[in-house]
């Protein structure tokens, strides 16, 4: 099938993806490379999925690139993914900001090295403008951190308890502004949150395949909008076959 087939094939495209790129180790283990190498065949295949992201219409794309836990890693892992994501700003920013993908940090900044700091919100500033794909990077992010911070500045402002619903913590968050994820994909098997997006989350739509994250190309993504496709997302309500079958008079 071409890429417009394809897309044609699709009776829905999330909105917005969110994606745990994970097994980056493992790939790099069943090949006899050190994990770093894992985590740059995981960055160059991210080039590609950003490209299809677009392609496919996704209109904003969230990617797990270091949690909060992270940290616990080895110092070596841990300065090699910081590296790692400089290398990305310095190398990718431009071509992302001619294809108008606006960029967007989800997490804390004030952990990382002020340079690095500072190219990042230098991406932001840059991309802030651009609208063909929200491109929301989670890094030193955890959903329980992203929800203390958001108390603590709801306490700050003085919100008053009885003003505080769903839209206010919402736009407390570090996502304020960006809508739920409609599917979220693991990638290398793992069947858990790993305190992901746990709030945003609360509605979306599962998509977990064994293929490490590496490996998982244009092709995977296409099964993942698949599955998505013939999923009926019901929100707690009923299917519309069952409530149509209610309004209709009961047989003999
Ligand atoms: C995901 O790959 C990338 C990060 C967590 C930064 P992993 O490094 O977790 O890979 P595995 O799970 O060890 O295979
Ligand atoms: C989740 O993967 C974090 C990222 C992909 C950045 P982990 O590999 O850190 O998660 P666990 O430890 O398997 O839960
Ligand atoms: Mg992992």
């Amino acid at each position: 099938m071409s890429p417009a087939e394809k897309i044609t094939a699709l009776t829905k495209i999330p909105n917005h993806v969110a994606v745990i790129m994970d097994g980056n180790g493992r790939w790099a283990k069943s090949r006899g490379l050190p994990r770093m190498l894992g985590h740059r065949a995981g960055t160059e295949n991210l080039r590609k999925i950003i490209r299809a992201c677009v392609e496919f219409g996704i209109h904003y794309l969230t990617i797990y690139a270091f949690s909060t836990e992270n940290w616990g890693r080895p110092t070596e892992e841990v300065q090699g993914l910081m590296l790692i994501l400089e290398d990305v700003i310095d190398k990718e920013l431009n071509e992302l900001h001619e294809e108008g993908v606006q960029l967007r940090h989800i997490g804390r900044l004030e952990n990382l090295k002020p340079a690095l700091r500072e190219k990042v919100l230098h991406a932001i500033e840059l991309t802030r403008n651009n609208n063909r794909l929200v491109l929301c990077v989670a890094f030193n992010y955890g959903g329980r951190d992203e929800i203390v911070c958001a108390i603590r500045r709801i306490i700050e402002d003085g919100i008053r308890p009885e003003a505080i619903n769903d839209e206010v913590v919402a736009s407390y968050l570090f996502t304020a502004g960006v809508p739920d994820p409609d599917l979220i994909i693991r990638t290398s098997g793992e069947m858990r949150v790993s305190n992901f997006l746990i709030w945003q989350g609360a509605y979306s739509e599962w998509y977990v395949t064994p293929t490490y994250w590496p490996d998982f190309d244009k092709d995977e993504l296409f099964k993942a909008l698949q599955s998505y496709d013939q999923r009926e997302r019901r929100f707690g309500r009923l299917s519309t076959s069952d409530c149509a079958g209610d309004a209709e008079p009961h047989a003999g």
